[in-house]
């Protein structure tokens, strides 16, 4: 299984903090946005991921992330040059993904909580994979329907009159089929290829699942101001409450058994003064 991080967009609404960066560069509370996204893949056991932005953002991300050798994982780049749609990332990374199944997860959406993505990911065989998730205001979102033995009834994106409260979540799983999928699909009413239209193409196939996420799960959103504040604010809770980082990425790939404990040493040992660095030497102390 291979990985996208599609983090394109202007952040526009996050003006004018998006003029420094784009969103997806920006912090929630203690480390860039971006490491969240890149934590749930890696968690899920994808280490091959290619990470898709703007022209602009794209050079920055790489500085910021690297080739992910210190994670033990394997990151590549491709830019997208205008903002042209979530499905269009698989036209973009055709190359990348060659033959394999790929997860796409979006840049600015968290995920917190016991999802259990690294059985999903190794259960995944063909189709489509979505998942719902309650929200308060659907209306802002992709919306699922279920029947009542779990099948798809309807998909709709951002529908003035949601036929249920499931969004969503910016996470897919797609089989091989997903690059002829996107090469069949039509620019919408706002000029962009829609992953709701990908998604209604494997339905159509009747090969769609969609899994509903339990109530034990955060899915946060960071695309105002306020959103974001509140993603941090709940991070920031549970990291204080617990002692414990969330998205901490040199602990994720050691714990994954992605990279040995000589290679934290060493990253640590190049890390500022810091409460992070701190975490890390925390961790490097624990008895064997
Ligand atoms: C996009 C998708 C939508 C999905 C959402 C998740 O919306 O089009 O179906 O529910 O991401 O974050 P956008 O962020 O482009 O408004």
């Amino acid at each position: 299984m291979k990985g996208i991080v599609l983090a394109g967009g202007s952040g526009s609404r996050l003006h004018p903090i998006s003029l420094v960066a784009s969103k997806q560069l920006q912090p929630v509370y203690d480390k860039p946005m971006i490491y969240y996204p890149l934590a749930t893949l890696m968690l899920a056991g994808i280490r091959d991921i290619l990470l898709i932005s703007t022209p602009e953002d794209t050079p920055r991300f790489e500085e910021l992330l690297g080739d992910g050798e210190r994670w033990g994982i394997r990151l590549s780049y491709a830019v997208q040059p205008r903002p042209e749609g979530i499905a269009q990332a698989f036209l973009v990374g055709a190359d990348f993904i060659a033959a394999e199944p790929v997860t796409l997860i979006l840049g600015d959406n968290i995920l917190y909580g016991r999802m259990r993505l690294d059985d999903i990911v190794r259960d995944f065989r063909e189709g489509a994979l979505i998942f719902g998730y309650p929200v308060r205001d659907p209306e802002r979102y992709g919306v699922v329907e279920f029947g009542p033995d779990g099948e798809v009834l309807s998909l709709e994106e951002k529908p003035a009159e949601p036929r249920t409260h499931l969004a969503i979540p910016g996470i897919y799983l797609y089989d091989t089929q997903v690059l002829e999928l996107t090469r069949g699909l039509k620019p919408s009413a706002r000029g962009e290829l829609e992953i709701t239209d990908l998604n209604r193409a494997y339905l159509e196939r009747g090969q769609l699942r969609a899994q509903r996420l339990g109530r034990g799960i955060a899915w946060l959103d960071t695309g105002t101001h306020e959103s974001l504040l509140e993603a941090a604010n709940f991070i920031a809770a549970i990291e204080r409450r617990q002692g414990l980082k969330i998205a901490c990425l040199e602990e994720i790939a050691y714990r994954q058994g992605y990279i040995q404990l000589s290679a934290i040493s060493a990253l640590v040992e190049a890390m500022p003064v810091s409460e992070y660095r701190s975490y890390l030497e925390a961790i490097l102390a624990e008895p064997a």
